[in-house]
């Protein structure tokens, strides 16, 4: 299971669009059952505060591209 603290919250959202509208390469079933039925606006949403959780601490400082 990825972390997604630190992960770029772009790459969060369409991950996330891609297990629920079955678009996702290789998806996992547990994650498209994970997010089945949720609105692009709470996809959008959930991006930006997994990405804001800083767990381990330090994976946010680590994100690339913020350095
Ligand atoms: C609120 C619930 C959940 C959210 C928001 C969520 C979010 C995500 C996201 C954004 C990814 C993609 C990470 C990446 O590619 O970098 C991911 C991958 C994954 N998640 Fe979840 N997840 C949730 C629940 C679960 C549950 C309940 C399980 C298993 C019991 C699970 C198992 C996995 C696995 C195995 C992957 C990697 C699969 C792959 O790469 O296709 N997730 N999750």
């Amino acid at each position: 299971m990825p972390r997604l603290a630190g992960q770029l919250v772009e790459v969060l959202a369409a991950v996330m669009v891609g297990y629920r509208d079955g678009t996702r390469v290789g998806a996992d079933s547990l994650m498209n059952g994970a997010v089945f039925g949720r609105s692009d606006a709470g996809i959008a949403a959930l991006a930006p505060y997994l990405a804001q959780r800083d767990w381990p601490p330090g994976a946010v400082a680590a994100r690339p591209g913020t350095g």
